[in-house]
């Protein structure tokens, strides 16, 4: 068999019934589920090469150890998030944890094991429990998507679209939403790719920060493309930080796993003092935003913060973590007699268009899937490993609705507005402002810095989908004068009541920004 590949870009502008803009572990997973019902995917680049899914270390967080449970997970993953987890979403991707899991083992992902053959599963950071499934140690990602991408070309019912991308939604005058503006990445051109159903799974916005472990494509664009057609957005402040990036100078930064941490690595200034427990009790193995706060907040008085893998990992160093490995030996560390330079970078999006537990967006004819998408699995702060879990359970979800759903085709179509692009020196000023003041701790001052100086580019230079998903990032963390999970105000450092954040467009096209409390002692019910 062979996959129905073009790179013809005219010879797709009939109407596709379902159209996946992105071809990530979401977009793969969900083209593959969809099956025998026909779908297209379009990639930028080459299937498996410019997805951040390949780059995830530490794996898939499931409930597959007998002594675990889904109700733990689940719990763990509502402790984490800041009382802004919804517990129905954090009850579903738990449960479905264990079935994706197999479905991946099916699909060839050779997860590690134990002696006696079960899934060897790690402990990361909150975890009460070991249960992240890995691969080779650090090659999850990459494992996955290999599986992936291989299950893709061989599949008869995936159109396979390489080297094209999405520039904007086609919507008609109801509003529902009837395929993309899509543009040859080669030569520019641009044409209509029409579908019933568009599924935008176009990852995250790591890229809109100076130091991030996202590629720096990721620039928040489906979030973007989504609000200006009206979609509503949910929890765009809630950034979370990856405590250890390797700092060594590097865009993209690469990751030190925090499966590293789990095996007992430790953070220690640049005296060799350990310092995690002057801010934790939990020590190396707090929550992801704890550990981020405290490197940032040595860095910041001068006495830096190295992770020290030699004791617990030693030689074992160059086949139990072979990414990270590479990674410091390129910059001319030896992790098993040095300490590794760490940082806390840009790593995943909590917030992004609001989803339903069917992956349905607030427009007709748009889903949403993986980080793009706000299903309230993440809350304030995502637990580890808990974001290829998200991916896998909705994308089969999408394909269990997709596949049954009878899918309109739209009339009296508009083109999307095309995007106006930002020039690479303010890209570069936006990604340094954003990381000094949307980064690991943030204040009014500030904020409102940032906020004005998006706000007078949009003005001079019209809304590119940089500035506009940059400036619900700051307004939205201007205005919530809290803190929880990511979001630090070093002026509001308490917690207030819980509440979500929803941002939409009005006719003026400002936005809005709405809060809506939530019921933190709702208990978790099946969905
Ligand atoms: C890591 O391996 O530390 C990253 C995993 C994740 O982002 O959940």
């Amino acid at each position: 068999m062979t996959s129905h590949t073009s790179t013809n870009s005219q010879s797709i502008s009939s109407e596709v019934d379902i159209l996946i803009v992105g071809a990530g572990l979401a977009g793969l997973f969900l083209a593959l589920k969809l099956a025998p019902r026909k779908c297209t995917v379009i990639s930028p680049a080459p299937l498996g090469t410019a997805a951040s899914s390949a780059w995830a270390q530490g794996g898939l967080a499931a409930a597959l150890h007998p002594a675990d449970s889904v109700a733990l997970h689940a719990k763990d993953t509502v402790a984490a998030g800041g009382h802004l987890v919804e517990p129905v979403v954090a009850s579903l991707i738990a449960s479905h944890g264990p079935e994706r899991v197999r479905d991946l083992l099916e699909l060839g992902v050779p997860f590690d094991r134990t002696e006696n053959g079960a899934l060897a599963l790690s402990l990361e950071a909150a975890h009460s429990h070991p249960r992240v499934a890995r691969v080779a140690g650090d090659l999850a990602g990459a494992a996955i998507m290999e599986a992936l991408v291989n299950a893709a070309r061989a599949a008869e019912h995936i159109t396979l679209v390489e080297g094209v991308k999405a520039i904007s939604l086609l919507q008609d005058q109801h509003g529902r939403i009837g395929g993309i503006v899509a543009q040859n990445i080669e030569d520019e051109t641009t044409f209509r790719m029409p579908a019933k159903e568009t599924v935008l799974c176009a990852g995250g916005s790591g890229g809109l920060f100076q130091v991030t472990t996202n590629p720096r494509s990721s620039r928040g664009d489906a979030i973007a493309m989504a609000y200006e057609c009206g979609a509503l957005i949910a929890d765009p402040e809630f950034v979370q930080f990856h405590p250890t990036a390797i700092d060594v100078d590097r865009d993209p930064a690469p990751l030190a796993t925090e499966a590293l941490r789990g095996e007992g690595a430790v953070l220690r200034d640049a005296k060799g003092r350990r310092f995690m427990y002057d801010y934790n009790e939990a020590g190396e193995l707090a929550p992801r935003d704890e550990v981020a706060r405290a490197i940032h907040a040595e860095r910041i008085a001068g006495r830096g913060a190295f992770l020290d893998t030699i004791e617990a990992v030693g030689d074992e160093f160059p086949h139990h973590f072979p990414t990270v490995f590479a990674a410091c030996e390129a910059a001319g560390i030896d992790p098993r007699r040095d300490h590794i330079p760490v940082a806390p970078a840009a790593h995943y999006h909590m917030g992004g268009v609001v989803s339903d537990i069917w992956g349905r967006t607030t427009l007709d004819g748009l889903s949403v899937c993986g980080e793009s998408s706000s299903t309230g699995a993440h809350g304030a702060n995502r637990l580890a490993s808990n974001s290829l879990l998200e991916a896998v359970v909705f994308a089969d979800r999408i394909a269990t609705r997709l596949r049954e759903e009878k899918l309109h085709s739209t009339s009296g179509l508009l083109f999307g507005e095309p995007p106006i692009d930002l020039s690479p020196a303010d890209l570069s000023e936006l990604r340094v402002l954003m990381a000094n003041h949307a980064g690991v701790s943030r204040n009014e001052e500030g904020l409102t810095l940032l906020c004005n100086w998006i706000e007078t580019k949009e003005d001079i230079r019209g809304g590119a989908r940089a500035l506009t998903v940059s400036r619900m990032i700051a307004r939205a963390a201007l205005e919530r004068k809290e803190s929880r999970g990511g979001h630090y105000r070093t002026d509001y450092p308490q917690e207030d009541i819980p509440a979500r954040t929803y941002v939409s467009k009005n006719d003026d096209l400002k936005p809005i920004i709405t809060r809506v409390e939530m019921d933190s002692t709702a208990d978790a019910k099946s969905a």
